[in-house]
Order: structure tokens, then C-alpha cells, then sequence
């Protein structure tokens, strides 16, 4: 049986991806979350690795905080970049897929067209520095998977469309910014993406490796992603959601004003259809209610 190593697992995705596993048999999955295994250091990531041999590594912990990123660059660096080319390191001596996971955020957002993987990345936040740094070093794992993607949204709490959700029921007053376009990413989908291509692996021993867009469609704007959310869940507080122009209040880091990916490569690669976030967010409604 293969082993599969799972590094943030408490965090939005890795849960998500914790429940994905939670009924094959194909693996013998370890999920560790950041107080079992803290990827910033070296002789842990070295003792895991000696022990268990992972077959797979899903790396799920990150830096995510992007505001709180710009006071803490150093943090942001070590866990993103640097732990990243640790884990790539090891993948490498161990010869263990390493899949990870980067952001739309590599981006300045001066296109006018969705960004494709052969698109120059030019970060305009520290986030995204770190995480550029972060796809590249994963490259040297030799067997690689990135995924880039954006937006990450799921009915856990913590995530924009959850907080939106939140205040939507309350009628609370929300601003929200209407200049910034991208792409909603159920993290449900995204973690069923992963699933099925370790499959394929576990079957095959050998993937198309690369880095890979991938998004939900169709692309829309923060407010756009709001609006939808209170036609759900609050209609009689619509009023209460208003469209800013950017920089949101308080914000430290700059953001792109236009950062939709183009996941076509994804597609036609793994045979994989598009995910309309539309479909996901109903569902996802639904489940906040209860
Ligand atoms: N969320 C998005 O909108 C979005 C968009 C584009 C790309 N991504 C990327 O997608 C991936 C998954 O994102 P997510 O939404 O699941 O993020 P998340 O919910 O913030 O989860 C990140 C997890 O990483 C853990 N972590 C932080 N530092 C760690 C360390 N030194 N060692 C071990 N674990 C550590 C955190 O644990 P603690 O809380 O205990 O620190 C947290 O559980 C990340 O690579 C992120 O950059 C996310």
C-alpha cells in the first residue's frame, strides 16, 4: 500500500482533502496538521521522511494571511519558500510526488485575457513573491504537481464566502470591492482533483508533471461573488452589500486588479471539465444553513 503524506491538513483544503481520502483504500494517508508536523523544520520534515517513506506528498500548509504577510515577510518567506524547497529536497532523495498548490496572486494583473501558465508571473505582494519562490523550488522534487489556483471557497468557516455567508444572514453592512477580477475555486473541487490524479498515479507511477492553472468559472469580481452569496442565503439584505473600488479599508497588500487563470491546460490534460462555481456555492448555501 502506498503512503500518502498530507502537511497542513487542518487548514481549508486539507481538510477537504482529508474527507476525500477518508473512504479508499488505495493509501495509508497521514494527515498532519501544523502542531504535528511544523514543515520550517528540517530535522522533522527529515525524521518523517526516514519513517514513513511517503509515496506522495500533499503539501496543504502555507502562509496564507496576505495582508498580515506584508508586516511579517521573513515568516511569510520561511513557511512558503523555504520550507517548500526543504520538502522538495526530500521528495527528491525519497522519490515522492510532490504536490502543491500556488496562487493567482503571482500575478500584476495588467492582462486583459486569462493568465496561462506560460504568462510571465509578476507579484505584487510579498504572498505572492513567496510563492513564486515556492514554484520554483518545488520544480528540483523532479516528480511535481503545482497547482495554481484562486479564490479558494468552501462551506468551512474562515474563507470569504463563508464570512460573506455569515453577515448576509445577520444583515450585516458589507463592503465589498468591485475592481478586482478572478476566478471562485470550490476547495472541494480542487481537492477532488488531487484525489483522482493520485489515483492515476497510484495506478501508473507517472503523471503529466508541470505546473497547472486551475480555476472556477465563470470570472466575475469579489462584489459579483458577494451578490451571489445574499441572493442565496439573504435576499432581503441585498441592500445591505455595497461595491467599492479598491484598496479595501485597511488593507496592507496590494492586490491584482485582474488575476483569472485560464485552466484550460488542466482540462484537456486530465480530461477534467470545467467547475462553475455557480453550482458549488448553491450547494455549499445549502449546507450553511443547517
Ligand atoms: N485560500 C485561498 O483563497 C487560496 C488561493 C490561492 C492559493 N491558495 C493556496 O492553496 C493552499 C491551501 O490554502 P488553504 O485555503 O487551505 O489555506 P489555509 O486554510 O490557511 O491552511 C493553511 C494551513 O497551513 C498550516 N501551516 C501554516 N504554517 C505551517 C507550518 N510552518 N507547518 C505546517 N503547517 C503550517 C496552517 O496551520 P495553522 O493555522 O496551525 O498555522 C493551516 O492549517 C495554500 O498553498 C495557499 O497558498 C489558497
Amino acid at each position: 500500500m502506498k503512503t500518502l503524506l498530507i502537511t497542513g491538513a487542518a487548514g481549508q483544503l486539507g481538510q477537504l482533502l482529508r474527507r476525500q481520502y477518508a473512504a479508499q483504500r488505495q493509501f495509508k494517508v497521514l494527515a498532519c496538521d501544523s502542531a504535528m508536523l511544523d514543515i520550517t523544520d528540517d530535522s522533522a520534515l527529515q525524521r518523517l521522511f526516514s519513517a514513513v517513506r511517503p509515496d506522495i506528498v500533499i503539501n496543504c500548509a502555507a502562509y496564507t494571511a496576505v495582508d498580515s504577510a506584508e508586516q511579517q515577510p521573513e515568516r511569510c518567506m520561511l513557511v512558503n519558500a523555504v520550507a517548500s524547497a526543504s520538502l522538495a529536497a526530500l521528495c527528491r532523495q525519497y522519490d515522492s510526488l510532490l504536490i502543491s498548490f500556488s496562487t493567482d496572486y503571482v500575478f500584476d494583473g495588467q492582462h486583459n485575457a486569462p493568465y496561462t501558465e506560460s504568462d510571465p508571473a509578476s507579484p505584487l505582494n510579498l504572498y505572492g513573491k513567496s510563492k513564486l519562490l515556492a514554484e520554483d523550488a518545488v520544480v528540483q522534487a523532479g516528480r511535481y504537481i503545482t497547482f495554481r489556483t484562486s479564490w479558494l471557497f468552501s462551506a468551512l468557516p474562515g474563507n470569504f464566502a463563508s464570512s460573506i455567508w455569515r453577515r448576509a444572514v445577520r444583515g450585516e453592512p458589507v463592503s465589498v470591492v468591485s475592481d478586482q477580477l478572478g476566478g471562485p475555486t470550490p476547495a472541494s473541487a480542487l481537492a477532488e482533483a488531487v484525489y483522482r490524479l493520485t489515483m492515476d498515479y497510484a495506478a501508473q507511477t507517472c503523471l503529466p508533471y508541470g505546473l497547472y492553472h486551475f480555476c472556477g468559472y465563470p470570472y466575475c469580481s469579489w462584489y459579483d461573488f458577494a451578490k451571489a452569496i445574499y441572493q442565496l442565503a439573504a435576499p432581503q439584505h441585498q441592500h445591505c452589500l455595497t461595491a467599492i473600488n479598491s484598496p479595501f479599508p485597511g488593507s496592507l497588500a496590494v492586490r491584482p486588479a485582474y488575476s483569472c487563470l485560464d485552466s484550460s491546460l488542466f482540462q484537456r490534460t486530465f480530461t477534467q471539465p470545467a467547475t462553475d462555481w455557480r453550482t458549488e456555492i448553491e450547494s455549499y448555501v445549502k449546507k450553511m444553513r443547517v
